[in-house]
C-alpha cells in the first residue's frame, strides 16, 4: 500500500504554557502514540530550539484525520506544511511516534538546514527533512519514550 507522508514544522509553545513542560510533552507523546497506533500511523517528532518538525505516514485519510487535531492544537503555532510525499514502504515502521529532543547531532542539522530561521520548504526539502529525521531517529531515539527538553 502506498504510504502517504505529511511533514510540517511549527513553533513549540509548551514551555511558556505549562510549568511542567516535560510532563506535558510526555502526555502529548503518550496520546499521540496511542492514537497513531490505533489508526496505523507511524512517524517521528523532533524538537530543538523551540522548533518542532514532524513526519506522519500511513493511510492518507488516517494521516489527515490526525493532522486536523494537530493543526488546532494550542501547544504550538506557526505551522508550515511541506508538500506531501508518497512512497512505497513505511520509513518509521517501528515507531508510532519516535521522539528526538535536543542533541548535538540535531543542533548541527537544524543549523545546516536553517530549521530555526526558516527552512526552504520545497519538494526537495521534504526529502531532505525525511533523511534528517531518519538519521536522528536511528541515532538518538534511545530517549524515545523520555522527552528531554534541553
Ligand atoms: C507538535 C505536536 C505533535 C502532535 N502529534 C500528534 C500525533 O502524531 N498523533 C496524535 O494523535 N496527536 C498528536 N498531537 C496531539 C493532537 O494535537 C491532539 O491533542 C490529540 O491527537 C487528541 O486529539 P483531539 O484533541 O482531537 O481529541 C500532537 C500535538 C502537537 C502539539
Amino acid at each position: 500500500m502506498p504510504m502517504f507522508s505529511l511533514a510540517y514544522r511549527s513553533r513549540n509553545l509548551i514551555e511558556g504554557m505549562f510549568p511542567d513542560s516535560l510532563g506535558e510533552m510526555q502526555k502529548l507523546l503518550d496520546v499521540s502514540r496511542a492514537r497513531n497506533a490505533g489508526l496505523g500511523v507511524t512517524g517521528a517528532l523532533i524538537f530543538n530550539e523551540g522548533v518542532f518538525a514532524q513526519i506522519l505516514e500511513g493511510d492518507e485519510a488516517a494521516v489527515r484525520e490526525i493532522f486536523k487535531s494537530i493543526e488546532k492544537d494550542p501547544r504550538h503555532t506557526g505551522i508550515v506544511v511541506l508538500p506531501s510525499q508518497t512512497y512505497d514502504d513505511r520509513r518509521f515502521e517501528k515507531w508510532s511516534m519516535a521522539f528526538v529532543g535536543p542533541s548535538k547531532r540535531a543542533s548541527d542539522y537544524y543549523e545546516r538546514f536553517s530549521l530555526i530561521n526558516g527552512f526552504e520548504w520545497t519538494r526537495a526539502s521534504a526529502g531532505a527533512l525525511l533523511e534528517i529525521v531518519l538519521d536522528l531517529v536511528e541515532n538518538e531515539n534511545s530517549a524515545g519514550t523520555n522527552p528531554k527538553l534541553n
